[in-house]
């Protein structure tokens, strides 16, 4: 589906530049969940309908960051993905991270092992033989920096760590392959426009022989059907041992926004948004960084013209955090560059 046809699926109010935050869904996945929630307050169906949409949510993920549905996890949130790999870990195992980190990617390795945070950008160069796990996003959250991935590979290889990344902040606009990390975790709410309570984890098998199944359940069961009662445990073979049972309604907007993305194409969508974020940056005078979330200074008064303006941004790190999806438009992005300088 050609990006400018899909775009017609949104209704934002203009001035959202704040999907970093929180994606907006398209007037479909709205349509989808006013359906089901519909039979939930009739009691129309049992919920084996609405758990079809976790299948279909998966299939899609797995498909957008291209790595076997099979090794997809299901789940809640990052941090709660992540657990099940931190709590896995010797209390002395080290954990290597960047100190500007999301704290989803870093709380669950310091409660789990002995967590060791360097500046983003000598994270490749502080790996260890003592390092058993690299954790970093692909994207930061709060200025949305670009992790050096292939240098954080190649030195977490050359020591045998595990690498671990949340892709929250890039699924959904940065093309990514999740099978060149052991584990990859993103939050759905975000770039992939879903409602909150979605989390998608790739865990490779290597990945999956050091963890521990910790909030093991009956969905997690190799047969779910056949696991609500009784002894023994019987988990699945593969990356589902570690799902969560899911929150229907939060699958069911994940499955309808996954599936769409994926008929639009990750690609188009990396396009639509760095054009954006370089008109912004060149609004400002700045050079283009390549990446959809984008930062500025702005003292109290570029601020009251940004809520003047009806720009709904982020405060992040002192700076104001823009960022640009599939249905921002160049007046979002022209509103806030002329608050921003003044000039309108
Ligand atoms: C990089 C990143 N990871 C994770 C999250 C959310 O984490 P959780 O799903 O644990 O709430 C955010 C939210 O802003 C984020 O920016």
């Amino acid at each position: 589906m050609p990006l400018h046809a899909a775009r017609a699926l949104w209704d934002p109010r203009p001035g959202w530049l704040n999907t970093a935050s929180y994606g907006l869904p398209p007037r479909t996945a709205v349509a989808e969940l006013h359906r089901v929630i519909g039979q939930w307050q009739r009691g129309d169906t049992d919920w084996t309908a609405w758990d079809a949409a976790t299948g279909r949510a998966r299939d899609a993920f797995a498909r957008l960051v291209a790595a076997p549905a099979a090794d997809i996890a299901v789940g809640a949130t990052v941090s709660q993905a992540l657990s099940a790999l931190a709590a896995a870990l010797p209390a002395d195992a080290e954990v290597l991270a960047p100190e500007e980190e999301f704290t989803s990617n870093l709380f669950p390795w310091a409660v789990g092992a002995r967590l060791r945070t360097v500046p983003l950008d000598r994270l490749a160069d502080a790996v260890t033989a003592r390092t058993r796990v690299v954790a970093f996003s692909l994207v930061q959250s709060a200025d949305g920096r670009r992790a050096p991935i292939a240098d954080v590979l190649t030195a977490a290889r050359d020591h045998d760590a595990l690498t671990v990344t949340d892709a929250s902040q890039a699924c959904g606009w940065l093309p990514v392959q999740a099978t060149r990390f052991d584990v990859l975790t993103c939050a759905a709410y975000k770039w992939l426009m879903a409602p909150r309570g979605a989390t998608y984890t790739y865990l490779s098998p290597r990945a999956r022989d050091h963890m521990r199944p910790i909030a093991a359940n009956w969905y997690a069961g190799s047969d779910p059907g056949g696991s609500y009662y009784g002894p023994p445990l019987r988990l699945a073979p593969d990356a589902r041992a570690f799902d969560l049972s899911p929150a229907w309604f939060s699958q069911v907007g994940a499955a309808v926004t996954l599936q769409l993305l994926g008929r639009i194409g990750v690609a188009a969508v990396h396009e639509h948004d760095t054009a954006l974020s370089a008109r912004f940056h060149a609004g400002l005078g700045l050079a283009p960084t390549g990446g959809a979330i984008a930062t500025a200074t702005a003292g109290p008064a570029a601020l009251r013209r940004l809520a003047e303006a009806g720009v709904r941004a982020a405060v992040r790190a002192g700076r104001i955090r823009v960022s640009f999806h599939l249905y921002t438009t160049e007046d979002d992005v022209d509103r806030a560059v002329a608050a921003l300088t003044g000039h309108s």
